[in-house]
């Protein structure tokens, strides 16, 4: 059985194969038509699901959209009548998304099929339960508490689930406009950070903050039973575009969030791009304070209803690693399942996994253990795009290929390192990664200078060996993701240097054997000659989507100061070249 899982019309498109109950393909579009948090019809992500099964359209049993726009309609019909202005907005919207709701059409018409061909049935699910089942459905439980938080979908922004075998029953919603989501981007907005996706650039400056504006700020969001309320004097009042707009070109435009108020309280908000003033590290620090206390008190809150150890969670605001990492001392889940694609290209699969179990009713059988889900590509293609670029390169086997790569990164050289499946979510895991030595004082600043160009206070992020993990983090909760944030130990602090941020934590994804053998021996062979289990890791990109296909990566390496580029078997020294 088929089904095809999709994310469409809503920032960062995607599309998933389930055939039989297990993902086998899964792909963003941005990864394929190279537009960051593409926001509309996934036509490439699908044609890549189809052809990694073989199968064409017709073949398709089902089709499963993340999003219903009747779900939660009485509330956003309330929410529109007690706010007039709004209406006319409202009516526009929801036929814009009406247009957009013919799947059928839609699919016949970018794969060029014949519509009375297609045979399959159409589900949509309501975006929130979507994210859950994203999680919940690639965890190994049978049972445990379900949560999602992010900017909004279906005009919810917070979802308390229980998950219990094939269900997932709906404790709590928090609707809109109340949004946590919204809550952040609005002061990453006025502190200068404008685009879609940049709260995840924000959470790294909160650290460098001082306890300024914690009171102040707080205010902006208070507790309730069960969920939490903006204090909407902060914010612009919500327009039915849910504060954020699609362009015609599929790209993403947030609306601005804050109100003058924000300006009484804490002056002129900040210019992109400009240097960056204490007050706005202090607003930094406050909002990333008064985030976490409002996620454990959910949390905590959902524990007592759903006393488990084990928490299965997505929505964009699970990419908040720093929290994560420390939801295992503020609450009593002891265990986290995190959807690798936690924000909302994560939709696809959840909705593609929700109607094989939940609707269909067909038994648990898949884990998700690993994010590599995307294209591969052979020896042959990487040759002959190797060639086209007129490179000179070695082919080696694979042990000549782990030492050399060992010894470049050992000695300090920046090192492309393009191998295998794509990652399915918004993280580089050994696969699509640039790696560099973490114990060298300047290594941040080289990568800046020389590839990546990233705002001073973002830090890189570690692979451990996930065996080592507690001799050089002071949590032994594993990481494969790369979705948590622990303290690194004292005494590996100076070996850990160039991914050891200023509070002295990581980023940490801890890699096994069994998941990723390549990379887990690279790690293996760079210890051999360093004595640290430990690689820094960045996506190999340079302001751009990850790179997905050779082409992409050889282009990177050349027009940056890449120091070599290891892709499949081939090892290329930009000395030669
Ligand atoms: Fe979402």
């Amino acid at each position: 059985m088929l089904i095809l899982g999709l994310n469409m019309f809503h920032a960062d498109a995607s599309a998933a194969i389930v055939q039989d109950g297990e993902v086998v393909f899964a792909i963003a579009e941005e990864r394929l038509n190279r537009i960051k948090h593409y926001a509309g019809f996934p036509a490439l992500a699908v044609q890549a699901c189809l052809d990694a099964v073989g199968a064409k359209i017709s073949d398709v049993d089902h089709v499963a959209v993340g999003q219903d726009s009747d779900a939660n309609l009485a509330k956003k019909v309330q929410y529109a009548l007690a706010n007039p202005a709004k209406i006319l907005n409202f009516i526009r919207l929801r036929q814009r998304k009406e247009g957009m709701r013919d799947v059928r059409s839609l699919l016949a018409k970018s794969l060029a099929a014949d519509s009375k061909a297609l045979r399959f049935q159409e589900h949509h699910l309501e975006h929130h339960i979507a994210h859950i089942a994203s999680a919940y459905y690639c965890s190994p439980w049978e049972k445990a508490a379900g949560f999602s938080y992010d900017g909004s979908g279906d005009f919810v922004s917070t979802m308390l689930a229980r998950c219990e075998g094939n269900e997932i029953e709906v404790l709590e919603r928090v609707f809109l406009p109340h949004s946590l989501g919204s809550f952040y981007t609005m002061i990453c907005e006025f502190i200068g950070y404008k685009k879609y996706g940049d709260e995840g650039k924000v959470m790294g400056l909160a650290p460098y903050g001082r306890d300024t504006y914690c009171e102040q700020v707080g205010k902006a969001v208070a507790l309730k039973n069960g969920g939490f309320e903006l204090d909407l004097s902060y914010f612009m009042p919500l327009g039915s575009n849910q504060g954020m707009q699609i362009m015609d070109d599929g790209t993403v435009c947030l609306a601005q969030h804050f109100s003058g108020r924000m300006k009484e309280l804490f002056g002129e908000p900040t210019e992109p791009y400009s240097k960056i003033p204490q007050r706005d590290m202090d607003l930094a620090y406050a909002m990333q304070r008064r985030f976490e206390e409002v996620f454990f008190h959910l949390l905590n809150d959902l524990h007592k209803r759903v006393p488990l150890e084990d928490l299965a969670m997505a929505g964009g605001c699970a990419l908040n690693s720093v929290a994560n990492g420390k939801l295992f001392r503020e609450t009593s889940f002891r265990r986290t399942w995190i959807q690798p694609a936690a924000g909302d290209e994560g939709l696809a699969i959840g909705a593609a996994l929700h109607t094989y179990h939940s609707v269909l009713k067909q038994p648990r059988r898949y884990v998700m253990k690993n994010s590599y889900l995307g294209p591969e590509f052979s020896d042959a293609r990487i040759e002959a795009d190797l060639k086209k670029a007129n490179l000179r390169y070695a082919k080696l086997e694979r042990e000549p290929l782990l030492e050399a790569v060992a010894g470049q990164v050992a000695s300090g050289n920046v090192v492309g390192w393009f191998q295998g499946r794509v990652e399915w979510g918004p993280r580089a895991l050994g696969n699509r990664s640039i790696v560099a030595h973490p114990g060298l004082p300047d290594m941040k600043d080289v990568l800046n200078a020389r590839i990546k160009h990233r705002e001073w206070f973002r830090p890189f992020a570690p692979s451990i060996l996930e065996d080592r993990q507690s001799e050089y983090f002071e949590h032994d909760h594993p990481s494969p993701f790369m979705l948590h944030v622990y303290k690194i130990r004292p005494e590996k602090r100076e070996q850990l240097c160039a991914v050891n941020h200023v509070d002295d934590t990581g980023r940490l994804q801890t890699v096994t054997r069994e998941e990723n053998p390549l990379y887990y021996d690279l790690i293996q062979a760079f210890e051999r000659k360093t004595g640290i289990p430990v690689i820094l890791n960045t996506s190999f990109n340079e302001n751009e989507p990850i790179v997905c296909i050779p082409q992409e990566a050889i282009d990177c390496f050349q027009r940056t100061r890449m120091d070599v580029l290891a892709i499949g078997t081939y090892l290329v020294l930009k000395t030669e070249n």
